[in-house]
């Protein structure tokens, strides 16, 4: 079984170090040489593509939070509004579809019931279906107009890792491909995105370089009661993500909440010693949010918390309020959920496996979930 697991104690861990491969592998192939977007699978005509006014993007678990980054890229690259949905709640409430709709499902598995029901209400409504997904030949993808296959490799741990940084990468070759067939001039902030993408797998392979200290913050954070998670743009999905992969393997309760919302509410339950992990905004492009996250760290800690900050290679402006400082090499805004989630995966790993719980098989949760 080591074996199987290629040296490491867990599945887990071993799709985590495998994140390099599954980022280049989902990229290989796509990306022409001009920064042409080469999307052959997707079968959509480039007028159908064209003739698109609306996005939703349905998933679960995992693969929701990476719907939730696609819409701040899609819209951004695209102009094209973007709605993001739980897959269980989407066909209930009688969403406004129709043939210029396109609805984007993710899923690992191409199996999960809740996704699949709602792919089958959007056909039924005539909107264009898209599948991202990681396993070949599954049921989302059959069942979809147009697939765009995640190169992740099998997952075989229940919590999901490698196919969650490969989602993250296929929404960014959809929006990009979008984009481009509807010919909106390749500004050169597309054209820039397109050669840093190239550089994501050696940026996720540093940070798995240096994740020792973050194994042993999670070691010391294996008795807490509560662990929040604080993001803001798409440092929010991130945040989420980490709160989720917490509750999932450790049993911790954990939260993740958009950084701005912090004054309405959360930061009432705040108290002495809670931690609290905030993934920082790049201090270039942004700035404003920037400071603003910057301030929220500073008044949480003012309140008690212990504060876990991921934050940007060279930005120096959280280092007097953060406890724990975790480096991630610069990315483009929009493409730094490929390296900030990593070393949230690792501390819930650490801290579950801290706890003594079985990191692949996490209590009361299934790999792929076929009743709705
Ligand atoms: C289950 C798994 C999660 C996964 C979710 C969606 O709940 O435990 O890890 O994110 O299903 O799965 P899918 O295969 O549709 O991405």
């Amino acid at each position: 079984a080591a074996a199987e697991k290629g040296g490491h104690d867990w599945f887990m861990l071993k799709e985590i170090a495998e994140q390099p491969q599954a980022v280049a592998d989902t990229l290989l192939g796509r990306l022409g040489e001009d920064g042409e977007l080469v999307l052959d699978e997707v079968r959509l005509s480039d007028q159908e593509l064209r003739d698109i006014d609306k996005i939703f993007v349905v998933s679960c678990g995992t693969s929701f939070h990476a719907g939730l980054i696609a819409k701040y890229a899609i819209e951004h690259w695209t102009r094209i509004p973007v709605e993001v949905e739980v897959a269980s709640e989407f066909r209930y409430r009688d969403p406004v579809l129709d043939r210029s709709t396109l609805v984007v499902v993710i899923s690992q598995s191409g199996e999960t019931m809740d996704t699949l029901m709602a792919l089958r209400h959007a056909k039924e409504q005539k909107a264009r279906t898209l599948a991202i997904c990681n396993v070949n030949g599954s049921t989302i993808p059959r069942e979809s107009d147009a697939v765009l296959y995640t190169h992740a490799g099998p997952e075989i741990a229940v919590a999901s890792t490698k196919s969650f940084l490969a989602q993250i990468v296929a929404c960014y070759l959809v929006g990009l491909f979008l984009a481009q067939v509807r010919g909106i001039k390749y500004t050169d902030e597309v054209a820039s995105i397109v050669h840093e993408l190239q550089k994501l797998p050696e940026a996720v392979e540093r940070v798995l370089a240096q994740m020792e200290p973050v194994r042993e913050l999670g070691r010391s954070l294996a008795d807490a009661d509560t662990i929040l998670f604080l993001g803001r743009h798409v440092g929010f999905p991130v945040a989420l993500e980490g709160a989720l992969k917490l509750k999932e393997l450790a049993y911790i309760h954990a939260e993740g909440f958009a950084a701005g919302e912090l004054k309405h509410g959360p930061i009432a339950v705040i108290d002495q010693g809670t931690p609290v992990v905030v993934v920082a905004p790049s201090p270039r492009g942004r700035s404003l949010l920037h400071g603003k996250v910057v301030s929220n760290i500073q008044e949480i800690r003012a309140r008690g918390a212990r504060t876990i900050v991921i934050a940007e290679e060279g930005d120096e402006d959280v280092v007097p309020y953060a406890d724990h400082l975790i480096r991630v090499p610069r990315t483009p805004t929009l493409l730094a959920p490929v390296v900030t989630t990593v070393p949230l995966q690792i501390l819930a790993c650490e801290i579950a496996d801290t706890r003594g719980f079985d990191v692949d098989q996490p209590r009361n949760l299934a790999k792929s979930v076929t009743v709705e």
